[in-house]
């Protein structure tokens, strides 16, 4: 199998925000494919981390009636948290205020200014400090009172000031060339259809820089400026493997196999700023960039305003980690929006989690517990189409991996619990408890049978619910597996299980 390096991130969040729902799913998609990606033998990393710049931070400061930098201490951990708490794999953890950070950003204006992409003018027009984003008229929604708001809902003000322009503009023909000649920059396909619609409408000039406040990284031909906050927060995905150095080292190579995930808010400035900078830099572009839906609560849009926010933790707590990782990649197509809901949840995981795969579990392991004082029996004769359900473990394999090649993890839990209906039904159909009664060498053979594809649906969990993949690979006592295909050189049979311990307590309805 050819080992390959891959770079997985997260967008970087806004250290003064609360995590959310939001926040949780972006980075346990990232981490099902980082570690699916491990699991298919490639050398990973996998980044996440803070945004800790721009005036959205200086203002959250300024009423907390602390530093900037104190508030992005003290807010920073709680993100960190999240990752424990989200059973997260990340190898890294970037928080933009720090030296290594700060450095490549200002590697890159310099490449761009030296260049000749930046240059010196003034701006005139919105922004929203919610988004930090600068907005053109028609793209903002009119209120009856007459004032705007964005599309995510935030206002926007009316803003004057000397400001160093990029040159999007000019790299308007060069992107759409780009993604004509490489289709799976952007996925999926209707956010690529949206992606280059707007570029085909016509880019203008990016005002990459402020003056009227001073949290941020200084601009290195100008201290009087700091840089545009999504400039800099940009960065931090090459930063954090030395990519923006004139000293690139061994792990700057993982940037030819970047995959960015974002939500779609933040496409734009992934798909159209981020190339286009690139480019003008005369470096690599990421490999892809992925943009995944919203989830709205109970039908109603998200918003600290409205007081709905949905708090992972809370949620964790009451339901279980892997009960939430597994609702979420699985209830909403990835790249679509999605409903968060508890009775949507807790169908789930009585249904999907409790009925399907732990009793599974369940059933046949204990029947092993009793009848063969718990050591896996050996087959005799086994039929051809018993020996084929356990060998198409390798074909599952290649769809699967073939799905994740384009982010499809929902088609990879549907496909994983196609083998868990199977497995069900291989189970029911064969009736061991008749079969105990009266052919010990069936009996044998079906409980060898189906302990081999709970061993499979034990590690192909892995990515989804890495701890129940544990939990199950301990029962069968499988240690040690670090790749999908080890999985089939254990000969499970004459091992003797570990104690079996319920997955999924049911919730009522
Ligand atoms: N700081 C920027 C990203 C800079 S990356 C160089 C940012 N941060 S954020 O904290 O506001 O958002 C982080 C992620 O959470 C984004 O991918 C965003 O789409 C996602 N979500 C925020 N609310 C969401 C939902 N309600 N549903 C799903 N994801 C959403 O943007």
């Amino acid at each position: 199998m050819s080992q390959k390096k891959e770079f997985f991130t997260t967008p970087i969040y806004y250290v003064n925000d609360v995590p959310h729902i939001g926040h949780a799913y972006t980075s346990i998609a990232v981490d099902f494919l980082a570690r699916f990606s491990r699991l298919n033998g490639n050398e990973v990393r996998f980044l996440t981390g803070t945004d800790e710049h721009g005036l959205k931070i200086q203002k959250a400061a300024e009423i907390a009636s602390i530093s900037p930098i104190d508030l992005c201490n003290k807010n920073s951990i709680i993100f960190r948290e999240l990752t424990k708490k989200l059973n997260l794999s990340n190898d890294d953890f970037i928080r933009t205020t720090e030296t290594r950070h700060k450095s490549g950003a200002s590697h890159l204006w310099k490449l761009l200014f030296e260049n000749g992409d930046i240059y010196l003018d003034e701006y005139t027009g919105w922004y929203s400090v919610n988004d930090e984003t600068f907005y053109n008229e028609k793209d903002l929604i009119k209120q009856e009172n007459g004032s705007f708001k964005t599309i995510t809902g935030g206002p926007v003000e009316w803003i004057k000031e000397e400001s160093y322009f990029f040159k999007l503009s000019k790299y308007q023909e060069r992107l759409l060339d780009y993604y004509d000649k490489h289709p799976d920059f952007i996925l999926p396909e209707t956010k690529r259809n949206e992606v280059i619609n707007f570029v085909k409408g016509g880019l203008r000039d990016l005002s990459v820089s402020r003056t009227s406040f001073n949290w941020g990284i200084s601009v290195p031909n100008d201290p009087n400026h700091i840089m545009y906050v999504w400039l800099d927060a940009l960065t931090s995905y090459p930063n954090s493997i030395n990519f923006l150095t004139d000293n690139q080292d061994e792990m700057s190579s993982f940037w030819s196999n970047a995959t960015h995930i974002v939500g779609k808010d933040i496409l734009r400035h992934h798909a159209v700023y981020w190339p286009a900078f690139l480019i003008a830099a005369k470096l690599e572009l990421p490999k892809r960039i992925y943009a995944h839906g919203w989830w709205t609560n109970e039908g109603n849009k998200i918003s600290k305003s409205l007081g709905n926010v949905i708090d992972p933790v809370l949620i964790i707590n009451e339901y279980g980690l892997d009960q939430f990782r597994y609702f979420v990649l699985r209830e909403v197509p990835f790249g679509n929006d999605g409903d968060f809901s508890i009775k949507a949840l807790k169908n789930r995981i009585n249904s999907d989690l409790a009925n399907d795969l732990g009793n599974l579990c369940q059933r046949s392991l204990t029947m092993i517990e009793k009848s063969f004082d718990s050591i896996i029996p050996s087959p005799s004769n086994l039929t051809d189409d018993n020996i084929d359900l356990i060998k198409n473990f390798n074909h599952r394999l290649e769809q699967l991996i073939d799905k994740i090649s384009m982010q499809d993890i929902t088609g990879y839990i549907k496909n994983v619990w196609e083998l868990i209906s199977l497995s069900n039904k291989f189970f029911n159909d064969s009736k061991p408890w008749e079969l105990k009664k009266n052919n010990e060498t069936e009996y044998k053979n079906v409980l060898y049978v189906t302990a081999n594809l709970i061993k499979q649906i034990g590690i192909l969990i892995n990515p989804i619910m890495p701890e129940t993949s544990e939990k199950i690979l301990y029962m069968l006592n499988i240690n040690d597996i670090n790749q999908f295909h080890q999985i089939n050189d254990i000969d499970i049979s004459g091992l003797k299980l570990n104690e079996i311990t319920p997955l999924f307590p049911r919730v009522d309805k």
